[in-house]
Formats: structure tokens, C-alpha cells, sequence
């Protein structure tokens, strides 16, 4: 049994998850808890299916043809591929943000206020509320609040993903999925991201997926080991990387594969 007990609740969960690609099988049986809070990193082998499990946490997968669904995925005591469960309140959510940075290609302020907007709030003062609390959130006010007129596509790599979250933010999220959120920044970026997920844990959930052993060392709470779409070990962070309670892990994090 991998399941790790959580001193608080836990925010979503999987329950015996299979999922599949038409008919290839990319999660094999994934019963998995994330506690509130905290910060999970997914890793693993490329391949091994920490991209899947992250967008069948949001139905991102939906996007995809051929896909297909077993097991449930419990969010607010209920079962996100319920029939009757709109996937684009899942998404407002439950928010994501992507390897490579994927700003709009529109001001820094249409950026943040573009999903509110979508979503009801129409008065200039309540969006500029929102862009100015989302980018202070994100650790980026103070370098663009001058600049928020100017295109999001001028700003550094580090600064994009910056306004990623920011965005993500605006919406209110309960919890936040990140996929590889440092793998295209450069060092000084990636320690700003990195700080920016031990403030965010406050208040937000966080699950990352992070080719990055030393990163998952360094920012998570806790971690899972993922191998041919099963989870193998799932445990505080600290055990995982010190003291695994599998051999495979031990491998993996010592380097003898991946
Ligand atoms: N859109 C897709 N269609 C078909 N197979 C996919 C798709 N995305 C991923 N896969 C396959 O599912 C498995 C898990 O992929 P992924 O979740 O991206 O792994 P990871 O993020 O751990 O590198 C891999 O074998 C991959 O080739
Ligand atoms: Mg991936």
C-alpha cells in the first residue's frame, strides 16, 4: 500500500486510477492522497507517466482523443468524472502551469484579468484588484507594475512563468499543478520559482511534476516515485530521499536508472 497518512486533510485523491491512451495504458492502478498545503512532487523516469497523472487531476486529458478514464478522482468529496461535473469549473479550480512558459500574447493585465473576465468580473476596479493581488502573489508586481500596458511577450523566460502563475492565480485556485515549471529557466529564474512555492504553500496546494531530484528535495513535502505508469513509492520527502522503503526507488534516486 502506498498511500501516505496526511496529519490534515487531504484536498483530492485518486482511487485505483487506470488511465489509457486509446489502448496503451499509462497509469496502472494509482491510489494517491495530497494533502492541503503541502507541496507533492511527481518523479520519475521520462515515460513513466507524471505528465498524465497531473492532467487527470484537472481533466486536462479530456482535450485529449482517445482517452479514457477508470477509478475516481475525489475533489470536494466528489468524483471529478462524474457525469454531471463541468470540466471548465474543475480547470477554474484547479490550475495549471506548463513547462515552457505560455503567456498570451497580450498585455501583462489582459493576461491576468482574461479567465476572471470569462468568468463574471466586469468592473475595472475589481480586475485591477485581482492584477495587482495575483502579481504580488506571484513575487512580480514590483517589477512590472509600471509596465503593465506592455506586451507579456517582452518580459525574461523567468518573468513569463511568473506571469503564468500569476494568471493561474487570478482564478482563485484551490490547488496548483505544476509540469516541469523550472526545466526551461535559468538558474536565478528557477530559485525564484522555487521561493515562490514555499510562499504559495500557504495558501495554496501544490503539485509538482520535476525531472529535478534535487528540486523535489528541496521545495516538496512530499514525494512520489512513479515507474511504468505505477506508483511505487509514495512518502515525506525526506524518507523517499534518505531512507526509501523500496529497492527501485533507491535505484532511481541514486542514479543507477532513469
Ligand atoms: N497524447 C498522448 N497520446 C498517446 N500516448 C501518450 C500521450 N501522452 C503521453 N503518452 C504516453 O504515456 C506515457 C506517459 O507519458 P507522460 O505522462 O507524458 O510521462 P512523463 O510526464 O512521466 O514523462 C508515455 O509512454 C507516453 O508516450
Ligand atoms: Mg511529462
Amino acid at each position: 500500500m502506498v498511500t501516505v497518512k496526511h496529519d490534515h486533510n487531504d484536498v483530492i485523491k485518486t482511487k485505483n486510477v487506470n488511465f489509457y491512451y486509446s489502448d496503451f495504458k499509462a497509469l496502472e492502478d494509482v491510489t494517491m492522497n495530497f494533502e492541503r498545503n503541502k507541496v507533492t512532487a511527481l518523479i520519475g523516469p521520462s515515460g513513466c507517466g507524471k505528465s498524465t497523472l497531473l492532467r487527470l487531476l484537472n481533466r486536462m486529458n479530456d482535450l485529449i482523443d482517445g482517452t479514457r478514464v477508470e477509478g475516481e478522482v475525489i475533489f470536494e468529496g466528489k468524483n471529478i468524472y462524474a457525469p454531471d461535473v463541468d470540466p471548465v469549473d474543475i480547470r477554474r479550480k484547479i490550475g495549471m502551469v506548463f513547462q515552457k512558459p505560455n503567456p498570451f500574447p497580450k498585455s501583462i493585465f489582459n493576461n491576468i484579468i482574461y479567465g476572471p473576465r470569462l468568468s463574471g468580473i466586469k468592473t475595472k476596479e475589481a480586475l485591477g484588484e485581482l492584477v495587482e493581488q495575483s502579481l504580488r502573489q506571484a513575487s512580480l508586481w514590483d517589477e512590472v507594475k509600471d509596465i503593465l500596458g506592455q506586451s507579456a511577450m517582452m518580459l525574461s523566460g523567468g518573468q513569463q512563468q511568473r506571469i503564468c502563475i500569476a494568471r493561474a492565480l487570478a482564478m482563485k485556485p484551490e490547488i496548483l499543478l505544476m509540469d516541469e515549471p523550472t526545466s526551461a529557466l535559468d538558474p536565478i529564474s528557477t530559485a525564484k520559482i522555487e521561493e515562490l512555492i514555499e510562499e504559495l504553500k500557504r495558501d495554496y496546494t501544490i503539485i509538482i511534476v520535476t525531472h529535478n531530484m534535487q528540486q523535489a528535495a528541496r521545495i516538496s513535502d512530499y514525494t512520489g516515485f512513479f515507474y511504468l505508469g505505477k506508483l511505487i513509492e509514495y512518502n515525506p520527502t525526506e524518507k523517499l530521499f534518505t531512507n526509501p522503503d523500496v529497492s527501485q526507488t533507491e535505484d532511481y534516486i541514486t542514479g543507477r536508472f532513469g
